[in-house]
């Protein structure tokens, strides 16, 4: 099983139902190929999706969402095998986050330098914990 985590920036503004949309798509799609994960938007530029399932449909709906008009600058910042999902369900929520902390994985050099002291299979997890302001200002 793969996951993948890419950044990747809008071409639009979304509305409420569009983005809505979007997710229900995403949702219909995924139950069928085995794909798990979540997508966070900044609300304004940059998304950032984490996908998990076999390696063959994550890469056609990586090359689905690559064509897609509505984004753009599709960035790869990690793929890797794991052995089990950190997302267990087909719901694909889609979650606001700050755009400071997704601007930080634009920067693709210094990302590879931290993921590769992280165990594979817990990139997205900890991307996804970072992104959603889990961790506190001050926690070191
Ligand atoms: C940021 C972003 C994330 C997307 N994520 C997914 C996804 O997880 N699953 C999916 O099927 N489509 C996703 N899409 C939509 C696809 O690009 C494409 O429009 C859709 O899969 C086409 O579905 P259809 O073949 O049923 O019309 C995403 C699009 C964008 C812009």
């Amino acid at each position: 099983m793969q996951e993948l985590v890419y950044i990747s920036e809008a071409t639009k503004a979304f509305s409420t139902s569009e983005l809505a949309e979007l997710v229900s798509t995403a949702r219909k799609n995924n139950a069928l190929m085995d794909i798990t994960g979540i997508l966070l938007f900044d609300q304004e530029k940059y998304f950032l999706q984490v996908l998990e399932g076999p390696e063959g449909n994550i890469q056609a709906l990586l090359s689905k969402i690559k064509n897609d008009p509505r984004n753009t600058d599709v960035l790869v910042v990690h793929v890797g095998n794991i052995s089990h999902r950190t997302f267990n369900d087909w719901s694909m929520s889609l979650k606001e986050v700050d755009s400071k902390r997704l601007n930080l994985f634009k920067n693709k050099h210094l990302l590879g330098e931290v993921i590769s002291e992280v165990p594979s299979g817990l990139v997205g997890e900890l991307i996804t914990r970072f992104c959603l302001d889990e961790y506190t200002e001050g926690e070191r």
